[in-house]
Parts: C-alpha cells; sequence; structure tokens
C-alpha cells in the first residue's frame, strides 16, 4: 500500500519506489512535516515532541515546528505556503487540519497541466481539509504518490468559504522542511542560447532564491531544484528535488534558518502574483513534483524522465518515435519561396528526413520580424500555392508537413493590431514596450483566446499539416490587462497562463493526431507545464554542436530526451561560429528529437551521402534514445569530455556516446565505466569485439578520441 495512517501515532506515511514522505497531525491540529527521504517502514517514525521542547530562546515554538503548511502572523517568519489578506486587510492565518481522506490514483488539476494515473493503482492520493476560522478560507492540500517511483505530488486548492473577499497573497504549492543544513543546491541557470547550465552551490544561512517574473519559466532560470549532502554526484549519494509543472513566473526558495534547519518550497512568484477570492471562489495551485534518489543524480533524472515521459507527456505522440525533421529556418530565415522550400524538401527526402517543417515568415507579409504575428493568412507571393498547394508537393514527395505559429503575439503592423489596439498587455497611458517590434496578446480575455483558438485552427483545418511549431519570442512587459479591475490587476500573468493553457488543451484535442513542439526563442519555456501538452520542445536557438553538449546535458537534469528537439545545421555556426564536423553535429543531435536545419542543397555530394547515413542510423537507434535509460557519464561542465548512454529497458543493449571538445596532447585514453548493464552479460562491439558486463562497469570501456571536436558512438549489444 503506498498511503497508510498509523491511527495511534496520527502518522501518514507515503511510499513509492524506494522513497518514503512522513506526515503528522499534532494535538492542536497542525500539519507537520516529520521526513522525506529513503524508504522507511510505515510505522518507523513518530512525533517526538522533545525535539522542539529544547528551545528556550526568543524564538516562539511556532517558528520552530516543521510545519507541512506554514503560514503566516502568529510567530512563522518565513515564506507562507499560503498568505491571505483579509478584507480588514491584515494577513494573520491560521490552518488547522479538519479531515483527511485516502483514495485510489490522482485526480487530474481542473485547468492546469499535472502529471497523470493511466490505472488508479499506480498512484494513491491523500487529501487534507484545512480551515482558518477566523476568515472561513478552506485549504484542501492534496498529495499523490506515484507507487513505482515514489515521485509525491503536491498542490493546493483554496476555496472562500467565508462571507467577505480574500486576498491571496503566497502561494507555494510544496513547503518542505530539513533538519539540517550541510547540503549542496544545484539549479539551472542561462540566458538565450546558454539555456541550463548546472550550477551547484553549498546552502548558507540566508535564503537562495531562483525565480521568473518574465511571465514565462524563461531562459535565466528553470523551475527545478534540488538538495544533496556534499559528496553526492550522479551515481551514489542523496538527493532531494523539486521541479514546478508551470510555465509562467515562479518561485523556488531554500531557505536555510538559526537553528541549522533549511526548508525548500516552490510555487507563485509574489513579485507578479495575487489573486482576489470572492466568497465562495476556488483557486488551484500548480503542481510541484517532489523526487526523491539515495543513488545520485543520475538516479533523480531517471525518475523524472520516465514520469515526464510517461506519466505528464500526453496524446499519440507519446510512445511514437518522432520523425526525423528539416526545418528551413536557419537555412533560408525569411528568403524562402515555394520553389526554394521544395528544393530543400526534395533534397531532405533524398536523405531520408521524414518531416519538413516551414518556419516563420510564411504569413501576412512578413519579410522580417518586424510585422504581421496575429495576421495568420498565407502570404501568397511567397507561396502561390497557399498552404494546401505546398503542403501537397511535399507530401507527393513522401514528406509529412509541419508549420511554424507564434500565436500568443501581436506585431503593431499587424491587421490584428490596427483592428484591435487593446487586445495586448498594456497599462493605460503607459508606452507599450515593444521586445522583437512585438507585443502579447492578452490571453487572459475570452474573445482573445477564442481568437487565436479559431485563427490556428482555420489555418490547421485549411491544409494537410502533421507538426506544429508552437513558438513565444518575447517576455512580458507591463503585464497587466485592462479588462480587470486594480483589485485584480495583478493576477493578469496568471490568469494569461491559464488562458494560454485552455488554448492549448482545445487545439490539441482538436487535432489529436498532430505533433506540437512548443519552443521559446529556444528553450525559453522548457518546462513540464509545456510538456504537458506538447511532448517536445525546442531546446535552445543555439545550435553548436559543442555548446549542444551543455545544453542537453544540462536538461537531462530534468527532461528526458524525447522531449529535446536537436538538430544538425550549417558551419560555420549561427550562433557561435565555431566549425565542428558532421560527424560530430550528427552524434549530438542523435541524443534527441533529431532533425536538420540548413540548406541542404549546399552540402557536397560526399555531405548529403554521409547525412544520408546519419539519418539511417537515427532511424536504427531512435527508439533506444526515446525510452532507454539515461546516464550521464562525463560532464562537459567539468573539463573537455561529454558522455553520456541510453541503455534499454532489458538492458542488452547499450548505446555510449562520447564527445571531445578541445583535444589535450599527451593524455591517456578516456576509460568510461558504463552504468545499468547486465554484470553477467558479454556484449559485442560492432566491430566484434566482446566485453563482461560487470567489467565494463567496473573497469570501464576504453576510448580514444582525436583532435578538436571530436566523437564516437558505440552500440554494444547482448549475446
Ligand atoms: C525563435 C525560434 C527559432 C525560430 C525563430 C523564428 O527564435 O527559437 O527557432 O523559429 O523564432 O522567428
Amino acid at each position: 500500500m503506498s498511503i497508510e495512517f498509523n491511527a495511534s501515532a496520527c502518522t501518514w506515511t507515503l511510499s513509492g519506489g524506494s522513497t518514503s514522505y512522513v506526515l503528522h497531525r499534532d494535538k492542536q491540529d497542525r500539519l507537520l512535516h516529520l521526513y522525506w527521504g529513503k524508504r522507511l517502514a510505515a510505522d518507523a517514525l513518530r512525533w517526538d515532541p522533545r525535539d522542539y521542547s529544547s528551545f528556550a530562546s526568543f524564538d516562539l515554538p511556532v517558528s520552530i515546528l516543521p510545519h507541512e503548511l506554514p503560514v503566516c502572523g502568529s510567530g512563522w517568519y518565513g515564506t507562507p505556503a499560503v498568505g491571505i489578506r483579509g478584507a480588514d486587510g491584515s494577513e494573520v492565518t491560521d490552518l488547522q487540519v479538519i479531515s483527511s481522506e485516502i483514495s485510489a490514483g490522482k485526480p487530474p488539476l481542473p485547468g492546469l497541466p499535472a502529471t497523470y494515473t493511466e490505472k488508479s493503482s499506480e498512484a494513491q492520493t491523500l487529501s487534507f481539509l484545512l480551515c482558518d476560522k477566523a476568515t472561513g478560507l478552506m485549504v484542501t492540500a492534496q498529495y499523490s504518490v506515484f507507487e513505482s517511483s515514489g515521485a509525491i505530488t503536491r498542490s493546493l486548492i483554496l476555496k472562500n468559504g467565508g462571507t467577505s473577499a480574500l486576498t491571496v497573497t503566497s502561494l507555494m504549492s510544496a513547503s518542505v522542511p530539513f533538519w539540517r543544513n550541510d547540503l549542496d543546491a544545484v539549479h539551472l541557470h542561462g540566458a538565450w542560447a546558454r539555456e541550463r547550465n548546472i550550477v551547484r552551490t553549498p546552502v548558507a544561512p540566508g535564503e537562495l532564491r531562483i525565480s521568473s517574473a518574465r511571465g514565462a519559466s524563461g531562459h535565466e532560470s528553470n523551475p527545478f531544484l534540488a538538495l544533496c549532502e556534499h559528496n553526492t554526484d550522479e551515481h551514489s549519494g542523496c538527493v532531494w528535488s523539486v521541479s514546478f509543472v508551470y510555465s509562467g513566473s515562479f518561485e523556488i526558495l531554500c531557505r536555510a534558518d538559526n537553528f541549522g534547519h533549511l526548508r525548500l518550497s516552490a510555487g507563485m512568484n509574489p513579485d507578479v502574483f495575487s489573486w482576489r477570492l470572492e466568497p465562495g471562489e476556488t483557486l488551484v495551485s500548480p503542481e510541484a513534483v517532489l523526487v526523491f534518489s539515495g543513488s545520485g543524480f543520475n538516479g533523480m533524472s531517471q525518475l523524472y524522465h520516465a514520469l515526464y515521459r510517461e506519466r505528464l507527456a500526453r496524446g499519440c505522440w507519446r510512445d511514437r518515435s518522432r520523425p526525423v525533421l528539416i526545418n528551413n529556418w536557419e537555412g533560408t530565415y525569411f528568403d524562402f519561396d515555394e520553389q526554394r522550400l521544395l528544393s530543400i524538401a526534395e533534397n531532405a527526402a533524398e536523405i531520408g528526413v521524414e518531416l519538413f517543417v516551414l518556419d516563420d515568415g510564411w504569413f501576412g507579409k512578413r519579410n522580417s520580424d518586424n510585422c504581421s504575428l496575429g495576421d495568420w493568412t498565407v502570404n501568397l507571393s511567397k507561396l502561390p500555392a497557399g498552404l494546401s498547394g505546398l503542403s501537397a508537393k511535399i507530401h507527393d514527395m513522401g514528406l509529412l508537413f509541419g508549420l511554424w505559429f507564434e500565436p500568443e503575439m501581436i506585431s503593431p503592423d499587424s491587421d490584428l493590431y490596427r483592428s484591435h489596439p487593446d487586445w495586448c498587455l498594456h497599462v493605460d497611458g503607459r508606452p507599450r514596450t515593444e521586445a522583437r517590434q512585438q507585443l502579447i496578446l492578452d490571453l487572459t480575455r475570452p474573445e482573445v483566446q477564442e481568437y487565436v483558438i479559431s485563427a490556428i485552427s482555420a489555418v490547421l483545418s485549411s491544409a494537410r499539416i502533421d507538426y506544429v511549431k508552437w513558438d513565444m519570442n518575447r517576455n512580458m512587459t507591463e503585464a497587466y490587462s485592462v479588462s480587470l479591475p486594480p483589485e485584480r490587476k495583478k493576477e493578469t500573468q496568471h490568469r494569461y497562463m491559464l488562458g494560454l493553457y485552455h488554448i492549448l488543451e482545445t487545439i490539441t484535442s482538436a487535432y489529436p493526431d498532430l505533433l506540437f513542439e512548443s519552443c521559446s526563442g529556444g528553450g525559453g519555456r522548457f518546462d513540464p507545464g509545456m510538456l504537458f501538452y506538447m511532448p517536445q520542445t525546442w531546446t535552445s536557438d543555439d545550435t553548436d554542436a559543442v555548446e549542444r553538449l551543455k545544453l542537453q546535458y544540462g536538461t537531462s537534469l530534468v527532461y528526458p530526451a524525447s522531449a529535446m528537439g536537436a538538430h544538425v545545421s550549417a558551419v560555420p555556426n549561427h550562433q557561435t561560429g565555431r566549425i565542428t564536423s558532421l560527424k560530430m553535429r550528427g552524434d549530438v543531435a542523435l541524443a534527441g528529437n533529431f532533425g536538420f536545419e540548413l540548406d541542404l542543397s549546399k552540402l557536397s555530394v560526399n555531405e548529403l551521402a554521409e547525412a544520408k547515413e546519419i539519418v539511417a542510423r537515427v532511424k536504427h537507434l531512435r527508439n533506444l534514445t526515446r525510452t532507454g535509460t539515461f546516464h550521464r557519464l562525463l560532464s562537459p561542465f567539468e573539463g573537455q569530455h561529454t558522455a553520456w548512454s541510453f541503455v534499454s529497458p532489458d538492458r542488452k543493449t547499450v548505446l555510449l556516446c562520447v564527445y571531445q571538445a578541445l583535444s589535450i596532447p599527451n593524455c591517456a585514453p578516456l576509460r568510461i565505466r558504463l552504468c545499468g548493464l547486465l554484470p553477467d552479460a558479454w556484449y559485442e562491439a560492432a566491430d566484434g569485439s566482446r566485453f563482461n558486463g560487470a567489467a565494463l562497469m567496473q573497469q570501464g570501456f576504453t576510448v580514444f578520441l582525436r583532435g578538436d571536436f571530436s566523437s564516437e558512438v558505440f552500440l554494444l549489444q547482448a549475446l
């Protein structure tokens, strides 16, 4: 059983995989946290008030207790999980447990992305109902535990059960105390074209805050943070992590207090969020996913990968190999017509590509990025046969056809803006700040949501379209809706996300066979929220193979290879100017959803032949890279070498990928210790050499790489 209640101790033990999480309701009906970590027997822990009775200090007991749902105003001085301003303007809250319930499965979160079960036996859910008697606020704290992985999801449902309006000032879906602070914090940090670098820093007294106020999860931070022991590495040691299933502004805090305790919380960013709850109204917090691993960062990532690949992503593409694609963006930018596109598609078909994606520039009068967003009608002077004509010709070549949109945007130079100048996020009387010469549609408004749904659906129904790239190329400014009254203005960003999620749910359900890929200036919205609607994301606008090693390695901390778009582009690379071999570019891109992003007509005959071989190899390996267990073996953040492997679920097939940035003279060959093999099996490499599984894991596999920017990929098969 995943959730066990011990009535005499009044504890609930949530267990799954190799993890347990223990809660306690104390005599004052407060919900307290007892434990999160390696699996324990259901009756192993009891609340011991002595843990907290020896404090004879200035601090009130309430400020030290391990609350599950800390609230402020009566002696708690950290960030509250639920912060409420009452009708009288005071912000004192007191949550007491009224009841609890255990149920099979996991309920969906209305209007929000969330992990799910397919069979109710996959998870159990524990719900507590708590109440703040003075205001009538009711809080349902929902915990689900997945049986196989031990991943624990948390969300809060707030309901105003009182008679006057309340304002929610703080909403943290997860808030977890730790009895120790001798830990490191690990998070993902970056910028446009260099997203998700792994940053590790020792926890120090005070606060570490990872956040976004941009209206998107953003390039700078990712909604993820892990705490680990100082000696935890990829293969061993404990990790406690949180991933927030949301695509907008967020906040993750790690606060080490003055008693050697620590609190990890994840939720809405209060700088850009508050919410008015009228009597009877409810508000649901996005889901936080807690994953514990006792076997290092690879253990943590493997749990996230399986959960996000199988129980967050949805739709028919979830379990299918993704088509090898060619995208024309870096090949042509805005400079194309039907003829040029068809010649790229023709070359692509010859080397085995399966999907042609037409990127930006096909609509309105868009020949640069300064106009036409919102005018989703085909530009007939560029594409005289229209989208249907172009798509038919592409299909005749045996390729699927995909299309780029940026549906959340409006260009000031567009017919849409000329008819609806108030449809963008803005503040009357202030300039509307443009970024990339565009503004953001006010998706809080139902009429704007309807416009987006009908405009995009009209295009999708007008031609045979098999794939959509859904882009979003700027962050929010003047992030307020003119349709909201002053007391609700700070709801704009979250209402925008709810509007966007409604649009995505409507369109993806209306076109269930389409493959959707999300994008935001590359990886500016690479988060679990978007993966709920679209099973893959464009990892970064940086397509340089060497930079991609860090990008894909960092991204893999949380997200599976099946979520990462990875393309081979031209050299010199457009972002870095670097020249790498076609082989290395191919070896890097095959570790994600493989594609090309260049003008194939510019390749030599030999290069085209090599590209054809690469495509054949990708097709041979893509089931393994999509479903295999991913192991990070050598980090590009620590030296010139990167290595990772994919191991099939039966452990009989292993793909080892090894890359070298700059070569080091007079250096010993690499010995790469593999992981996850069958110790007693013998594995054969392509050249016929044979290796024992245990030896490969203990002694390693020898690799020689020569030259800057070189790579080798080895497929080992158990005999
Ligand atoms: C963003 C995307 C690119 C491309 C351009 C088109 O930058 O990340 O891949 O689609 O927009 O304008």
